[in-house]
């Protein structure tokens, strides 16, 4: 019998919670027999035990504010598990071709994990994710330096930026799907950015079969925004194995080309006949050992695509297949770029969930966003806001299994 796989939409803390339509408080459990009582207190664990995220290694307070982790389970039994520590999509449980649900993204079983070290397992990425050369914009005659946290560059915004911060969360029900609104606002200054910046962020696992995420912002001073998700994906087995045989289509004719610190040269070049031509379904590990000098440059792919798009709505640009699983992934978006890495990075530094030790190549990211360090490339698309604009970008990561 399955005492209580429940609506358990927020995994913790988990009182009081709906049982069979009583409300059974945690501490009321010792009236009932211990048996029952120990199946209701394990109900979370067995119904996410193939996530094996526990709420626990979750539950602390961090700068004042409250961090947990919280499940969204769609109607075909997907589930997403995030924390509002860095709006962080801790596990994203997906069927694969038989209807075997496995994780697809790479990261830590607990939150001090998180905060120990991570090459951003799938977190938000703001005020201005990527990178900004030297570190260095200016707006309105007045020149900003941001810390030069990579190379002497700006990456990802900063030493803490918006994946280290505690988000305000609320569960939020849409008729699309269940859903967590996280919202946080970034003072003046903060990281060296001009303006107060209010961000919220939703992320909705519709009932489609995909995680929806939609971010808006506003400021009270002109300021530089780009946000981004940084989910690291493996299709196959969550990243105990590579990525290289995942097959990617990117719709895009041009790429921007970078320098070696991976700030774009501001050329939008053709990728016909270069390793960067994803229009159609190529492995990704295929054409890796390029002598390609962006090939170099990137230590692989971590680049800047420019995607070929019909208007400024939400556009199918990428997808993802992994032929053993059958998972398929799409990606739409409202942005003009995608950066896609391939974890060349990752080095078998990082033990991940369930012990799994992340080695090379075994995650990939597809970062929807503006151009890199667009700040100093007018010609780029502009992530400029101004104060009485609104900021918004949708992205969308559909799942399905052929
Ligand atoms: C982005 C960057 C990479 C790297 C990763 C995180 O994808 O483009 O160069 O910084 O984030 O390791």
């Amino acid at each position: 019998m399955e005492l209580a796989v429940l609506d358990a939409t927020l995994l913790y803390p988990p009182t009081p919670r709906k049982v069979n339509a009583m409300t059974i408080p945690r501490d009321g459990l010792a009236v009932l027999g211990p048996a029952l009582a120990f199946a209701l207190l394990m109900s979370d664990y067995v119904s996410n035990s193939q996530a094996q995220i526990k709420p626990e290694a979750f539950h602390r307070t961090i700068d004042g504010s409250q961090v947990d982790v919280y499940m969204l389970k769609n109607a075909n039994g997907l589930e997403a598990t995030i924390t509002n520590y860095g709006g962080i999509v801790v596990s994203l449980m997906v069927p694969d071709k038989n209807g075997k649900p496995g994780d697809v993204v790479l990261g830590y079983d607990t939150l001090n994990d998180y905060i120990g070290n991570t090459p951003y397992f799938g977190c938000l990425v703001g005020r201005y994710g990527n990178r900004i050369a030297k570190g260095r914009f200016t707006i309105d005659g007045v020149v900003y330096q941001l810390a030069q946290n990579n190379l002497g560059n700006a990456l990802h915004g900063g030493l803490k930026g918006f994946d280290k911060v505690v988000w305000q969360a609320e569960k939020v029900d849409s008729s699309d799907g269940p859903a967590l609104k996280l919202t946080y606002t970034s003072k003046d200054g903060e990281e060296d950015y001009p303006g107060t910046l209010r961000c919220t962020v939703t992320y909705t696992l519709t009932n489609k079969n995909e995680l929806k995420i939609e971010y808006s912002a506003e400021t009270d001073k002109p300021t530089f925004v780009n946000l981004t998700h940084h989910s690291y994906f493996n299709l196959k087995d969550g990243g105990a194995s590579d990525i290289l045989g995942h097959e990617l289509v990117i719709k895009a004719s041009r790429f921007t080309p970078v320098d070696k610190g991976l700030i774009p040269t501001g050329e939008l070049r053709s990728v016909a006949g270069t390793p960067f031509d994803f229009n159609k379904p190529t492995a990704i590990g295929v054409r890796l050992a390029s002598e390609d000098e962006q090939m170099q440059f990137g230590t692989g792919y971590d680049h800047n695509w420019v995607l070929d798009r019909q208007g400024k709505d939400l556009e199918l640009v990428a997808s993802v297949y992994e032929p053993t699983s059958g998972r398929f992934m799409e990606v739409l978006t409202t942005e003009p770029g995608l950066q896609f890495y391939c974890g060349n990075f990752l080095n078998g530094t990082n033990k991940g969930k369930g012990g799994t030790v992340y080695q090379h190549r075994t995650g990939l990211c597809l970062e929807t966003q503006h151009f890199p360090d667009s700040p100093n490339h007018p010609d780029f698309p502009s992530t400029e806001l101004k104060p009485g604009e609104k900021y918004t970008q949708t992205t969308v990561y559909r799942f399905s299994a052929k």
